[in-house]
């Protein structure tokens, strides 16, 4: 059957890049028109087929209820624990022996988990968290580096029916302070500290400095794992590897996985929007584990035999969808690397390709314009022919970037999927499946079941070709069900503009062949390296400095990095403006949020452009830096 579209296999306008017999053959879905078609006819059908493939303690009675729009819920009445998918399924399975984590350290040193000795550490682990009284709904902190414990802590929290809060590793002293505060978490679990580019990332002493900013939790876990001095408050801090060794945890190596309702909150995860105040997304375990699972299958095409590897950090969504839940429920085996890309060497990831049989590589444009830089050579020292299919995710990628991702790394044998979704909604939305064609530059088109659409101002669809909003037409599984004790922040974000439609904030256009471009971001979010960060809460981070008056945050082109950070700022009377304050200012920075965090470039100005009720005019900074034309200027005040 075709779709409005046709098949995707041949005749697409501009440049196209066609999947070879043998990937089309092999896929696990051969014929993604009609997966297309069939999820269009009847999505909740399709949604249910999709959870039919996952173990449920209880079928659902109900597979979308949309009574208390845009509070939807998904598999009302199904009973369920993403752990029991992810985990306990696999243990009662051969895969018991199967690999389910291959993780390398930075300095090299290599652990590896099968599906047994996983349920193992997560048992356990789960028992250390009661034994601290952690309970169903309770919030967890995880503040760790990329380590095998940051994977057990999450499932450990998830099988008992808490709430996991996973802070990135690479946030600093303020975004961590306030993640802890809003989430009121009970227990944080972090590391001594991480490598990070030959250096030491000391995790410890930014929660030691966050817990003084606020009401500390019970209890800190604490994971040894690069042995460094710490400071160990009694009563409070505990090593995990002397938690996991008590009596009560060691003679009781199981933990009943707990029975959970579809739309029990499964996580929260803090990401930037519009205000200073990061705002935390909600996840539930029932529709988000069938979203993620089905997407995983189907675009990266997952088998028995693959190893996959997700190079993000479990502390993003990514990490959280496509490191740890995705590949576990689908059985599959991970690699996780530790540190840095070009650690010792510019060559290190391609090591690792070769050195496990990578199949499949999930990676982001601006690691591959990195590593780009230093030239072919790198990976033309390696054997890569184990790869099968790349990934793309977190920004739009440059066609340049993906010529050469898909000659040097791909050797024109492997289809990119360039995948764009979000925080918000958990799984991928607009990506290719390998039997599909693609451009360069595109993730093709909305994936069966979901439905996305350009529209300009007034919400009706755009022409081809023409840019406008990204916005979702229909619910999906998942979904973001609210904010964080924040639901009206979570209905005038991203409903009310359109009501009836998802607002991405992204700004897209829709070709001629139904292939979606994203452009990048309309509000005040910035996407650094891929990273989201909110134009906000950088700007209070600024201005909690003694000498900022006030500050204004702009993003920019950048070669590398895709965006980087402008910051104006108005200094504070009498204060001396010298470049000695600009690297101040961007240490400042780099300390309260985070190292991804440091401006680019910092300029004192004597004003800044605002409208009449005070509002910074960022638009106007931006195009002034770029020497373009300001636009509409009449709400602006000087
Ligand atoms: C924003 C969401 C989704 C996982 C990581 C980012 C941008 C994401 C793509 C892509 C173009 C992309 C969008 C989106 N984005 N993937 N394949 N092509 N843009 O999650 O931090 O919530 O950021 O990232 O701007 O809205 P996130």
């Amino acid at each position: 059957m075709m779709s409005e579209f046709g098949s995707t296999l041949s005749g697409l306008q501009g440049e196209a890049y066609y999947p070879s017999a043998e990937v089309i053959a092999q896929a696990n879905v051969p014929d993604p028109e009609a997966l297309r078609k069939e999820a269009r006819d009847n999505p909740e059908a399709y949604w249910a087929k999709r959870a039919s493939e996952l173990d449920w303690y209880a079928k659902w009675d109900k597979v979308l209820d949309d009574s208390n729009k845009p509070f939807y819920k998904w598999f009302v009445g199904g009973k369920t624990n993403i752990v029991a998918n992810a985990i306990d399924r696999h243990v009662k399975s051969w895969r018991r022996n199967k690999l389910a984590l291959i993780w390398e350290g930075e300095k090299g040193d290599v652990r590896t988990f099968s599906y047994h000795a996983l349920a193992r550490e997560v048992c356990k682990f789960s028992n250390v968290l009661k034994s601290m009284g952690v309970t169903k709904g309770d919030r967890v902190t995880i503040y760790m580096p990329r380590i095998p414990e940051t994977v057990i802590a999450m499932l450990a929290t998830a099988k008992i029916g808490a709430v996991h809060s996973v802070v990135y590793g690479g946030f600093s002293v303020e975004a961590l302070h306030g993640r802890i505060e809003d989430s009121e978490s009970k227990v944080i679990v972090t590391a001594d500290g991480g490598h990070m580019n030959g250096k030491v990332v000391e995790l410890k002493k930014i929660v030691d400095e966050a817990l003084k900013r606020t009401a500390a939790p019970e209890n800190v876990v604490v994971v040894k794992h690069i042995g460094n001095q710490i400071n160990m408050e009694a009563g409070r801090d505990y090593w995990y590897h002397e938690l996991m060794a008590m009596p009560i945890v060691r003679q009781q190596q199981r933990c009943e996985t707990e029975v959970m309702d579809s739309e029990d909150p499964l996580y929260i995860l803090y990401t930037s929007g519009t205000t200073g105040k990061p705002k935390a997304i909600l996840h539930t375990h029932g529709g988000y584990q069938v979203g993620i699972y089905a997407t995983f299958k189907d675009v990266f095409d997952i088998k028995e035999e693959d190893r996959w590897w997700c190079t993000a950090d479990p502390g993003w969504v990514t990490g959280h969808s496509y490191i740890v839940y995705a590949p576990l429920i689908a059985g599959a085996t991970s690699v996780m690397y530790e540190g840095a890309p070009t650690f010792p060497f510019p060559d290190r990831w391609w090591s690792i390709i070769e050195k496990y049989g990578v199949s499949i590589m999930y990676t982001t444009p601006t690691a591959i314009r990195g590593l780009m830089r230093f030239g072919a050579q790198w990976p033309n020292r390696h054997d890569l022919t184990s790869l099968r299919l790349l990934g793309s995710v977190g920004e739009p990628i440059n066609p340049e970037a993906w010529r050469w991702f898909y000659k040097n790394i791909g050797k024109e044998r492997c289809p990119i999927m360039d995948t764009w979704w979000q925080t918000e909604t958990g799984m991928f939305m607009i990506a290719p499946m390998p039997a599909m064609g693609l451009k360069p530059g595109s993730g093709s088109r909305p994936l069966p079941g979901i439905e996305a659409e350009v529209v300009d101002e007034d919400g009706k669809p755009a022409k081809a070709g023409d840019e406008g909003f990204l916005v979702l037409k229909r619910p999906w599984p998942a979904m973001v069900r609210t904010v964080y004790k924040d639901p009206d922040r979570f209905v005038k974000t991203y409903w009310s503009k359109y009501p009836g439609l998802y607002l991405a904030g992204d700004s897209c256009r829709k070709d001629a062949d139904g292939y979606f471009w994203i452009i990048g971001r309309v509000d005040d979010v910035i996407k650094v390296s891929g990273y989201r960060l909110g134009t906000a809460e950088l700007e209070s981070a600024l201005v909690s400095h003694p000498a900022v008056a006030e500050a204004a945050v702009i993003g920019l082109p950048h070669e590398i990095k895709g965006v980087a950070i402008y910051a104006y700022a108005i200094l504070k009377a009498n204060v001396e403006a010298n470049e000695a304050l600009v690297d101040q200012l961007k240490q400042h920075v780099a300390h309260e949020v985070g190292p991804i965090a440091k401006p680019e470039r910092i300029e004192f100005v004597a004003s800044l452009p605002k409208t009449r009720s005070g509002k910074i005019m960022r638009r106007v900074l931006k195009s002034r830096a770029l020497g373009m034309d300001e636009g509409d200027l009449t709400t602006l005040e000087e």
